[in-house]
């Protein structure tokens, strides 16, 4: 068996060799209908019994991994999945940089190693339980499918760090991988642990900014831990970049075919002025300010997630060749960072401006930036359509001081151009730049599911092609 192949024989379909590991294959079998009961509480509400059109991984070739069928999805095959081994791969970063890597966890550096797990862990199963009810309203079955597709590969990456818990963490590692079913997104008793996966994913127009936004950030702490001088994290995660780029893609196209939509209506009604809402509401479609507003919510949310700008858990973890930096291969500086400075926006005398830290200290103000281009790539991809389709208007990612409730801005108000703003100003101006609660009452109006092969709901686009090529009018999920 070369590694590429997976092993479908037992319980939990894997590449890491179960079938010669009872330890670790007899707890995670221990775990597994935990998991089950999980997911059917938790997972899709009102689909369990659907035949879903879902790729399944088969491999972890990067050309042809998966394989598309219907399946219902309690019975999807979650597998344990890491990308092949490298020879004489050396720890690219930190005090450690150039060592062999490590297989195992080196001691000295578990309780880290565990917690960025356990968090990177946490997010998974709460994304899917922030979606659960989505299915209900989904505007094709198209989108439905893609919705749990994401739903069903969260899980998957819910598997691969419980994974990495129950082999390499011993008893911690067991108790971690049940808390991680017990915490539930947006509980007041057992919250997920970071803020943004703790809110709700109301209506589909914040699916796709989420799916855009929040996903986006997984890529980039996965990005960061796809460095790791721990051999096992880094195949993990650079596997689980395979399937997190659907998920960019799910959300993406999302927005760009709900703009389309808004815009295309806009010109056959006649309507040239993005700002006459009432009249391109009346078109049953978003007008483009509301999905600003919804861009300014789910950006400022995710950039929480990045951390406080100085961090000392960051400087720790890179210079203990834990998680790296984006691409950090890619970088051309000695990989150590002990005597470099990047320049951090922060808050000096209720001003914001630059100012040198120790690059150390700053890694997580790098990432956020690296974060911040690659979303800044999407929006102009969204701008493109809007242009083409000649409405004069554009979307803008708002400063990253808007709406902050971690790190440097979450003691201020800042607009969405960082001017910043008294408590009273912030109070009046708050739903110039977030939605409303009339917003949200107009997006969620529109939410009425449509189930009929082949049709779409008035406010998106149908996509330029289908999932696995498949016709126009293929019956993505049938609804049981
Ligand atoms: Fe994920
Ligand atoms: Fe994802």
């Amino acid at each position: 068996m070369t590694i590429q192949q997976v092993d479908y024989n037992g319980l939990i379909p894997n590449n890491v060799g179960l079938g010669s590991d009872a330890r670790v294959k007899r707890a995670l079998e221990k775990w597994h209908p935990g998991y089950i009961n999980w997911w059917k509480d938790m997972g899709p509400e009102g689909f369990q019994e659907s035949l879903v059109y879902l790729r399944t991984a088969v491999s972890v070739d990067p050309k042809g991994w998966a394989k598309f069928d219907y399946v219902r999805m309690p019975e999807y095959r979650w597998g344990v999945l890491l990308a092949p081994q490298r020879d004489d791969r050396k720890i690219p970063f930190g005090t450690h940089k150039g060592e062999d890597v490590w297989q195992d966890v080196p001691g000295e550096y578990r309780a880290m190693l565990r917690r960025l797990v356990v968090i990177q862990g946490d997010t998974e199963p709460a994304s899917v339980e922030q979606q659960r009810y989505l299915g209900k309203t989904a505007p094709s079955l198209y989108d439905m499918r893609n919705l749990f597709q994401v739903n069903v590969e969260e899980g998957r990456h819910l598997w691969a760090m419980v994974y990495l818990l129950q082999k390499y963490f011993g008893t911690d590692g067991r108790e971690e991988a049940e808390a991680l079913l017990q915490r539930r997104s947006g509980d007041p008793d057992t919250p997920r642990m970071l803020g943004a996966f703790n809110e709700q994913t109301p209506d589909w127009l914040s699916f796709f900014m989420f799916t855009f936004f929040t996903d986006r950030d997984g890529k980039m702490q996965l990005e960061a831990l796809a460095q790791s001088g721990f051999d096992p994290l880094s195949r993990t995660c650079r596997f689980m970049l395979t399937e997190e780029a659907h998920h960019m893609f799910v959300g993406e196209t999302g927005v760009t075919r709900i703009i389309q939509r808004t815009c295309e209506a806009m010109k056959e009604a006649g309507i040239s002025d993005p700002y006459e809402i009432e009249k391109v509401r009346k078109l049953g479609v978003i007008d483009l300010p509301t999905i600003q507003k919804k861009a300014n919510l789910h950006f400022s949310l995710t950039l929480d997630l990045f951390g406080n700008e100085i961090s000392t858990n960051a400087a720790n973890a890179f210079h203990a060749g834990l998680k790296g930096r984006y691409r950090e291969h890619r970088l051309d500086d000695d990989h150590q960072l002990e005597s470099k400075t990047y320049p951090v926006l922060r808050l000096i005398d209720g001003k914001i401006q630059n100012e040198d830290s120790p690059a150390l200290s700053a890694l997580n103000m790098r990432l956020r930036d690296d974060y911040v281009a690659d979303c800044n790539n999407g929006v102009a991809r969204w701008n493109k359509v809007i242009e083409q389709i000649g409405i004069p208007f554009q979307i803008k990612l708002p400063h990253v001081a808007f709406h902050r409730h971690i790190g440097e801005f979450s003691r201020t108000n800042a607009d969405v151009d960082g001017n910043i703003l008294s408590p009273a100003e912030w109070t009046h101006q708050r739903t110039d730049f977030l939605p409303s609660a009339a917003d949200k009452d107009f997006i969620e109006s529109l939410m009425k599911p449509q189930t009929e092969p082949g049709k779409f709901a008035s406010w998106i686009a149908p996509p330029k092609v289908g999932i696995d090529n498949k016709p126009g009018d293929f019956e993505y999920v049938k609804i049981a």
